[in-house]
């Protein structure tokens, strides 16, 4: 048996970032109900609580974490946390990340490019940093970095999200090379626009409008649901996923041209 196809021990543990809502709170609920015992992770301590509890009112097994992932000391303890409570994670999700301020890349400040890459990049950084020692330790594991087209494709006004998320595209293909031969894969998704609460408070119309712009460029012309993306993560969380690592998988209705 080649390390890729090496089963999972025995009680499955995943955590995920960012998960008080949206596509984190999706993944959660997924990797819940195909039978894992969860840590949700989000800076959002009130916002997470809510989630953790509606998700053990339905049977899960679910560890509510408070943490921010620009911590790398906080990361630490919640892993300590989530182990101590749950056991080593087989899976984790980098999900959590910010958009930062829309505007012209041109009068972008450092500053404002840091605070985007403090959390995208290098708090993803911060959790598989914390976590794969030990998957390598128990010859198993699945990293799962939640990108976007962006990355790809480089989206106007947005340039340090879109910077950051080419970043930690390359960031996966960096360590799911050198785990390549640890039974620890390592993948990215690169959905296009889902209707989540990453795009802040708008009213209607301005709602409407940034929405018919991020259409615009879909050709199946609608949002990536939330579950679509979680389903599309619980198979890369699983060990019916063996052979792929260091890769990029689409999501994006048509929308990626490579
Ligand atoms: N919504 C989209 O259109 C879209 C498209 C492509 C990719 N994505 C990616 O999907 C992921 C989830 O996006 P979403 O739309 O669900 O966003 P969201 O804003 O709805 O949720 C993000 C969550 O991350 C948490 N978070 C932010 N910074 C954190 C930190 N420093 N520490 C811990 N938690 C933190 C927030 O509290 C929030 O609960 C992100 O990586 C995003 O870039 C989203």
């Amino acid at each position: 048996m080649t390390a890729g196809e090496r089963r999972e021990p025995g009680r499955r543990v995943a955590v995920v970032t960012g998960a008080a809502r949206g596509i984190g709170l999706a993944i959660g609920t997924r990797l819940a109900s195909d039978g894992f015992a969860v840590a949700l992770w989000d800076r959002d301590a009130g916002a997470l609580e809510d989630a953790a509890q509606a998700l053990r009112a339905s049977g899960a097994t679910v560890l509510a974490v408070p943490v921010d992932i620009t911590d790398r000391a906080g990361v630490n303890q919640a892993l300590a946390q989530a182990t101590q409570a749950l056991g080593a994670p087989a899976a984790l999700v980098n999900n959590a990340a910010i958009l930062g301020r829309s505007g012209p890349t041109i009068d972008a400040s450092v500053d404002e490019w840091k605070r985007v890459f403090d959390v995208n990049v290098f708090g993803a950084l911060h959790c598989a940093q914390a976590v794969v020692p030990a998957m390598v330790r128990q010859g198993y594991g699945r990293v799962v970095n939640v990108a976007s087209i962006a990355g790809k494709e480089g989206n106007p006004f947005a340039g340090a999200y879109a910077a950051s998320k080419a970043a930690l595209i390359s960031m996966t293909k960096s360590l799911g090379k050198e785990m390549a031969e640890t039974g620890v894969l390592v993948n990215c998704i690169t959905p296009s626009a889902a209707d989540t609460d990453i795009f802040g408070v708008h009213d209607e119309s301005q709602r409407a409008q940034l929405q018919a712009r991020l259409l615009e460029r879909v050709p199946m012309k609608r949002f990536v649901r939330v579950e679509e993306v979680a389903e599309m993560v619980a198979w890369l969380c699983s060990a019916r996923c063996s052979f792929s690592t260091g890769a990029a998988f689409d999501i994006s209705g048509g929308r990626a041209m490579y």
